[in-house]
């Protein structure tokens, strides 16, 4: 039943706020704190709305709605689309309905919205009665041991429930199963977090699932990343417990029976058996042996014979946290093209590289053994290249248990990859079906580019796929080789790129908690979250920085103040740390394992430049982060730090009379740096880049240096000569610089080295390196080279800013104000962008309308105002001694409020 007050009853505004979510999530089950952030979004019929107020009630029923028994906000003045829950705290398993009402500056008020609803999971430790339990005498297995297991347990109910919740987890991934059944939709559950700290649990609504009777409830569990290899050498580096190799299972099922509750937990009454799974890991693989398949083995029916008894563990020291962020999913399935060869193989290819795994239909006999390995890219003759997944297998081995349309595939592992080969059938007619499953955690796709010229779409797509197969639990640098992991400035450079895609939000809400369980004992932030080695190593610039400009990057987008609060604190004892062993402000010690430009096409840039540049980044924003939170004493101290950084940046760096950027000394090249990179330059294209972008050269100085960059990149092809970092802020650089001529010749290169090189060789995602293929069509090197990896792709990021001209205001978060300002050139006849924003939809685009016009349209959200400024024009235009200016502006412009507008660019002479 919902509780639909009629339609601007009060007011008499004929619209509602829409689209209600608590923690980021529609009806969410599981919440995990008593007071939750709320969210609403005005519907587009709001038009010209602005927000003035809104006011909030939470009641434990629907019904009691109307005389809210939780919460009822008043109005709040406020032009805010979010509130954090402010009644009572809720209790462990409280379910409570919400509804919002919008107050307007014209002093219209809207109707109520249709009622949502929060769910709260366990808030307290004593809620868990359920032991963690694992297979009998785990202690004496190897930790080389990487099988699957099944636990399970029956459990009788005189009558079905009027409500049922599975609150389940593992130190390892699992797989529940009640009365046969498959419960709960994601995949590798319960995530991947530093077990040692944090594990996420889920809760699953399984009132339909539980029945009068017999019933049973089991769980397969795996190793996942818990105990199985995940690590940055070949050797297993698991966050466990060394007693404990093997995974471990928590599960409570609550049910409620008219007037009592009821649980079923685990405990030693649980039994455990072999699966058919016989090993499982990330990186290798899985060895299936289908004839061990008990279809019956999760029914209250099923056998008896085989189980053995469970035994209680230790379980997590980490403390249980409730899921925050949408699950794993296969967010495609796709059909796969097949090609059988001589020698009795198929080679399977999916169309794309993504992260996932084959899904194989096969007839085969009793015993037949079929093996399927994994490869990104393929020889023109058809062979896998294996060589760059280093040491991970990426192979599947199955022997069948015979029969028609037998399902291979594995559980708990995936792989990046694009083709299979197939080894093992006896006929083509024996692959029944091939297709790919493509897995991601399943975020909200949000963002759309789309322009005249087909290289563009397809990079576009390609920095898409990318995103697909790296957004996968954690923001990982590859999903292919024997690496998979967090690395923290693959996340900060992409991340401006990644949220013009896709809501973001959520995953870095919770990959946030994963940064601040991977700091250094110290207070540094890491490389790599969550850090699966013991290893204590402080993060290398531009790396542990994500820790400062990742959140604020999300207040940014999304106006979210919550993750700036909670990394704050720790923010200011890492620049603490930076600083102190600094104190004239060039970052010269602490730079952990100084990676400096990863991977650049050209010379290395100087690491102590490259660094300061950083750090005055850092310093800098979580000066105002401070600046907003009212943290009055650490604003003033990074203030002045940031200041000091400056000038020493100026003094050491910069030669304001040419406008040079460089480091003579070219000092500070670390190893790892050097394998890449080997000799650093004086001055580099990533040196300007990072000095223009972050502040650090401004006026005449900043003119010059503009102008010098421009001169490298014209002189070097054009071409760039980046590497991670200045990659991402280059194209934004040559256009601040007045070159958007150049910034386009970059875009449509398809020479070596460019995102467009990368397509013409066949990509369909982005590479780790810029010559990842060398120009004789090959992979350059085996090591380090992955062809699925987001890094580069961060340069995507001016497809939305620069082509079509979307500018995100850094002081006005979430879109509240932003301009559209397209870079317009003749070398496209139009381009598009449409963001799902949080205030509403927004898009920008132009289109020419004739030799001499250009027409843009920007669509408004509600509770937003843009700003259409001058148009940028390429020099095409300039040499010709044309602009191209608004018809209906004056000056530097005009403010339009939400709504549709066209503007009309027109050439003079
Ligand atoms: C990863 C990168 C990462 C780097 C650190 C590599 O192995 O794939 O993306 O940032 O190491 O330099």
């Amino acid at each position: 039943m919902t509780n639909e007050p009629s339609v601007g009853v009060v007011g008499g505004l004929p619209w509602r706020p829409e689209r209600l979510r608590a923690e980021r999530r529609v009806n969410p089950l599981g919440v995990g704190t008593a007071h939750p952030w709320l969210d609403w979004r005005l519907p587009a019929e709001a038009e010209d709305a602005t927000p003035a107020g809104y006011r909030v009630r939470v009641a434990t029923s629907v019904t009691g709605l109307a005389e809210p028994d939780a919460w009822d906000s008043g109005w709040v003045a406020s032009t805010a689309w979010a509130c954090r829950y402010g009644g009572r705290p809720a209790a462990s398993r409280e379910r409570l309905c919400w509804q919002v009402q919008v107050r307007v500056a014209t002093g219209g008020v809207s109707g109520w919205s249709a009622s949502a609803c929060w769910e709260t999971g366990f808030l307290e430790r004593q809620d868990w009665r359920a032991s963690w339990i694992r297979p009998g005498a785990s202690a004496q297995r190897p930790r080389s041991d990487r099988r699957v297991y099944l636990a399970r347990r029956r459990f009788s109910l005189a009558q079905p429930p009027s409500r049922a919740r599975l609150y389940v987890t593992a130190l390892g991934c699992y797989e529940a199963h009640l009365n046969g059944q498959v419960v709960g939709d994601g995949l590798l559950r319960p995530g991947w977090t530093d077990y040692t700290r944090r594990v996420q649990y889920q809760v699953i609504d399984v009132t339909k699932a539980v029945r009068a009777g017999d019933n049973l409830l089991g769980a397969m569990v795996a190793p996942g990343w818990f105990a199985g290899r995940i690590s940055l050498h070949a050797v297993s580096e698991n966050h466990g417990f060394p007693e404990s190799p093997a995974p471990e299972l928590l599960c409570q099922l609550d049910v409620e029976l008219p007037g009592v509750r009821m649980v079923v937990v685990t405990d030693e009454r649980w039994q455990w058996r072999e699966s058919a799974i016989a090993t499982s890991d990330l990186y290798d693989g899985e060895c299936w042996d289908l004839r061990l398949l008990d279809a019956d083995w999760d029914l209250p029916a099923g056998q008896e014979t085989g189980w053995l008894p469970v035994e209680r563990s230790r379980g997590a020291a980490g403390e249980l946290v409730a899921e925050r962020m949408p699950p794993v999913r296969a967010v495609e399935v796709r059909p796969a093209s097949v090609t059988w060869r001589a020698d009795g193989s198929a080679l399977v290819d999916s169309g794309a590289n993504d992260a996932g795994f084959m899904r194989l239909d096969v007839d085969a006999a009793r015993g037949q053994q079929v093996e399927v390995s994994y490869a990104e890219i393929v020889d023109p003759a058809g062979n896998l290249y294996r060589e760059n997944l280093r040491g991970a297998a990426c192979t599947d081995r199955f022997v069948c248990a015979g029969g028609v349309g037998e399902e291979l595939a594995p559980r708990f592992s995936f792989r990046g990859f694009r083709y299979a080969e197939v080894r093992g059938l006896s006929s083509p007619a024996s692959l029944r079906r091939a297709e790919s499953v493509t897995l991601s955690t399943d975020l909200e796709r949000t963002g759309w580019f789309e322009c005249s010229e087909d290289l563009l779409n397809r990079i576009y797509a390609a920095i898409c796929c990318s995103q697909r197969a790296n957004y996968l639990e954690v923001p990982t640098d590859c999903p292919q080789r024997d690496e998979r992991l967090g690395w923290m400035a693959d996340a900060l450079l992409f991340a401006p790129m990644a949220a013009y895609s896709y809501d973001v939000a959520p995953f870095f809400a919770k990959w946030f908690d994963d940064v601040l369980d991977a700091r250094t004992a110290e207070g540094g932030f890491a490389d790599i979250a969550p850090r699966p080695s013991a290893r204590d190593t402080a993060g290398a610039p531009a790396w542990a920085d994500a820790g400062v400009l990742l959140p604020w990057l999300i207040y940014q987008r999304y106006g979210e103040v919550e993750p700036l609060e909670r990394m704050f604190p720790s923010m200011v004892d890492w620049l603490h740390l930076v600083h102190a062993r600094n104190p004239d402000g060039i970052w010269r010690n602490a730079r952990g394992n100084d990676y400096g430009d990863w991977v650049p096409a050209g010379p290395d840039t100087p690491h102590d430049l490259f660094a300061t540049c950083w750090l005055y980044r850092s310093t800098t924003v979580a000066g105002r982060i401070g600046g907003l939170l009212g943290a009055t004493a650490e604003h003033g101290w990074l203030t002045e730090r940031a200041q000091t950084v400056r000038r020493a940046f100026a003094a050491h760096y910069i030669d304001s009379g040419t406008g040079q950027i460089a480091d003579p000394s070219r000092r500070g090249s670390s190893a790892a740096a050097r394998r890449f990179a080997p000799i650093a330059a004086v001055e580099t294209q990533t040196g300007y880049v990072l000095a223009l972008m972050f502040g650090l050269v401004t006026g005449q100085a900043a003119e010059r240096a503009g102008a010098r960059l421009v001169n490298m990149v014209r002189k070097a092809g054009p071409a760039l000569q980046t590497g991670f970092a200045g990659s991402a802020l280059l194209l934004h650089a040559l256009e601040r610089a007045g070159a958007v001529d150049t910034a386009y010749d970059l875009l449509l290169r398809r020479e070596l080295p460019s995102l467009g090189f990368m397509i013409e060789h066949g990509a369909t995602s982005i590479w780790e390196r810029w010559d990842g293929i060398a120009s004789d069509g090959w992979p350059a090197r085996p090591t380090m080279n992955s062809f699925n990896h987001c890094a580069m792709g961060s340069m995507g990021a001016w497809l939305v800013e620069g082509v079509c001209g979307l500018r995100p205001s850094d002081d006005t978060p979430a879109f509240a104000a932003f301009g559209f300002a397209p870079a317009i050139t003749a070398r496209l006849d139009h381009a598009s962008y449409r963001l799902h924003a949080p205030r509403g939809t927004l898009r920008v685009g132009w289109h020419w309308d004739g030799p001499d016009t250009v027409v843009g349209e920007v669509e408004v959200p509600v509770g937003s105002e843009c700003r259409i400024v001058a148009i940028i024009a390429d020099d095409r235009f300039e040499e010709a001694g044309t602009r191209l200016v608004d018809a209906g502006a004056s000056g530097g412009g005009r403010t339009v409020g939400p709504g549709i507008h066209r503007v009309r660019w027109v050439r003079i002479q």
